[in-house]
């Protein structure tokens, strides 16, 4: 068996240490800088997600592969799993683009979608349908301690450690294999650097609105607007995508445009009251990992003195690292296992 160290304690690599115990890898320890439950920091992506189960995967085939897997694991937790804390929830897509791969791929993803007829779309709408997808009844830093208590239950060992290159990790641990989950974190490792890798800034604003029951998305050709209802009575609304802008602090003139455009999504938010009659519980900032090809999930062999180290890499999930994390996780066993397709566990 042998010996596997996973670096990085967001979603990919909690995910990832929970599918490889539970398909017969069992000398497994987990590392990283930032743990959940830490105070916030823009260097740990996880605890600062929205975190909706909506797909991007409208061409990819691989992406797709990877979210139906971990679409039907989510929808098995809101089955089966109260603790997981999934739930079903009813939502709207519109798109102002006329994008067939998105729309189709949309139809095949969720449950029981049905289309929109053209005369009850918004105006600038090109296509919209109904569907109902699972959600999270927690906030993301919730589910992140769910997923800290299913590692430490399956007897993962749990660690925190700072590195600066994959020789290091794996001189520590005598590992033979080194999981790369480090999000954004490992730009900084100095044996291999990922130049393609980006952070990309989303600015939300958490706000109360307990009769919110829908979730809702308004695709747009460079904006993207949504509406995640919680249980709590909170629903997080946004949002932004910014390349360019790196400043971690909310931008009040981005707060507006996100509430001006959610009120025109839905003025149900504020009861029809205006643009100005939220009732605004946070702003947040947080960098998605992204990654100028997608998510990079490759096994590379380094050599490490006189040893041989197996790299698998999973990273680079963007805006969508919490519906692609189990899906992602069972292509690392694949790639493990030599790169058969496997019925895994989960
Ligand atoms: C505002 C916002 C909204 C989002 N909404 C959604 C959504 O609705 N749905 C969805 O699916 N996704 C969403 N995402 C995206 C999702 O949050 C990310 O894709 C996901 O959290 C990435 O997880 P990760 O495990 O790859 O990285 P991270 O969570 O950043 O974890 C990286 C880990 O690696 C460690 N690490 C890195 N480098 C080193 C090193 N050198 N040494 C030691 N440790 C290291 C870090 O300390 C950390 O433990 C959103 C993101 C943002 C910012
Ligand atoms: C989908 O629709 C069918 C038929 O109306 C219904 O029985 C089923 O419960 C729906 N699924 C979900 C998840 O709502
Ligand atoms: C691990 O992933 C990061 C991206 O976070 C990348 O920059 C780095 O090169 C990877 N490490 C190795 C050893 O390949």
């Amino acid at each position: 068996m042998p010996k596997i160290v996973i670096l990085g304690c967001g979603v990919l690599g909690l995910t990832t240490a929970i599918v490889l115990r539970k398909n017969g890898f069992d000398d497994i320890t987990i590392v990283g800088e930032h743990h959940p439950g830490d105070e916030l920091t823009h260097e740990f992506t996880s605890p600062w997600a929205g975190a909706s189960i909506v797909t991007f995967a409208f061409e990819n085939k691989l992406l797709q592969d990877i979210d139906r897997i971990s679409f039907q694991e989510f929808k098995r937790e809101a089955d089966e799993v109260p603790e997981a804390g999934l739930m079903y929830c009813p939502g709207i897509h519109y798109s102002e683009v006329d994008d067939q791969a998105a729309e189709s791929w949309g139809h095949k993803f969720y449950l029981n979608t049905s289309e929109i007829p053209k005369d009850k779309l918004p105006q600038g709408v090109k296509f919209g349908y109904k569907f109902m997808s699972c959600e999270f009844t927690m906030s993301a830093p919730k589910y992140l301690s769910w997923l800290v208590s299913n590692v430490q239950k399956l007897g993962i060992t749990f660690e925190r450690g700072t590195f600066d290159s994959v020789s290091q990790l794996s001189e520590k641990y005598s590992a033979d294999t080194v999981i790369n989950c480090s999000g954004l974190g490992s730009q900084y490792l100095t044996d291999v650097q990922d130049k393609t890798i980006s952070a990309i800034r989303g600015q939300t604003v958490l706000i109360n609105a307990p009769h919110i029951k829908t979730q809702m998305y308004r695709e747009g050709p460079d904006v993207y607007t949504y509406i995640i209802p919680r249980p709590d009575g909170n629903c997080i609304v946004g949002g932004t995508l910014d390349y360019d802008n790196k400043s971690p602090e909310p931008n009040p003139d981005i707060s507006k445009d996100i509430l001006k455009r959610v009120y025109e999504l839905n003025p149900e938010l504020t009861h029809g009251k205006g643009p100005d009659a939220f009732n605004i519980v946070q702003h947040n900032v947080g960098f998605r990992p992204g990654r100028k090809d997608g998510v990079r999930l490759e096994k590379e062999t380094l050599g490490v003195g006189n040893k041989r180290i197996t790299v698998v890499h999973n990273y680079g999930h963007g805006a969508h690292g919490y519906l692609s994390s189990w899906g992602s996780a069972v292509k690392v066993l694949e790639l493990l296992r030599g790169g058969i397709q496997v019925k895994a566990k989960l």
